[in-house]
């Protein structure tokens, strides 16, 4: 559970605030860090850029230790990716991360949520439980490891309202 001692963390408390062009460097080594197809510092800046994107970091101090983006389409979005740096997991940091850039996406209209995530990323999908997502559709094999290995993907899905 989140306390809020445990949002504490050695420079003070873990604020979620909307990202900006010049963290797409940092953005792009976090997601390097926690994707094996990681996305650029290019990729960044052009959703950085994009009005349909919505980009949040997680930042203790000076130091920005995760992000969550989505991608809005009238009154839907797809979170496309959300990620705490390693050093900072286990904690409960995602929660309040996920649910205030949930709160960002209600306010520009938003009203229904999808992502898709890895059957057996069990923080993930307890993260995802948590904050009012359900299990909408299972694809076999949908991901590809570097390994060669294939597997499953769940959809989620959240109303917002
Ligand atoms: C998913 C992620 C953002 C969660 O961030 P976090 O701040 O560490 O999350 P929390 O500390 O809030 O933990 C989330 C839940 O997972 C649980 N959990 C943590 N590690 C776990 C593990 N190894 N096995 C099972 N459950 C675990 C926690 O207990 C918590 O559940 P609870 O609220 O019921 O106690 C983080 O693990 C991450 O960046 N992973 C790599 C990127 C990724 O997979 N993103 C999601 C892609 S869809």
């Amino acid at each position: 559970m989140m306390t809020w001692l445990s949002r504490l963390w050695r420079g003070g408390p873990a604020l979620v605030e909307p990202a900006t062009l010049r963290d797409a460097a940092r953005l792009a080594q976090l997601h390097g860090a926690s994707f094996h197809r990681g996305w650029g510092e290019g990729e960044f800046e052009t959703m950085l850029t994009e009005r349909n994107t919505l980009v949040h970091r997680l930042r203790v101090g000076r130091r920005i230790i995760g992000f969550a983006v989505s991608r809005m389409a009238a009154d839907e979005a797809e979170i496309l990716s959300i990620a705490v740096a390693a050093s900072h997991r286990g904690r409960g940091l995602s929660r309040n991360l996920l649910l205030t850039h949930l709160g960002h996406l209600a306010g520009r209209g938003v009203r229904t949520v999808f992502l898709e995530v890895e059957e057996n990323n069990q923080p993930a999908r307890r993260l995802y439980e948590r904050a009012g997502f359900a299990v909408a559709g299972r694809r076999e094999r949908y991901y590809r490891q570097p390994s060669g290995e294939q597997l499953n993907a769940l959809m989620m899905r959240r109303d917002l309202s």
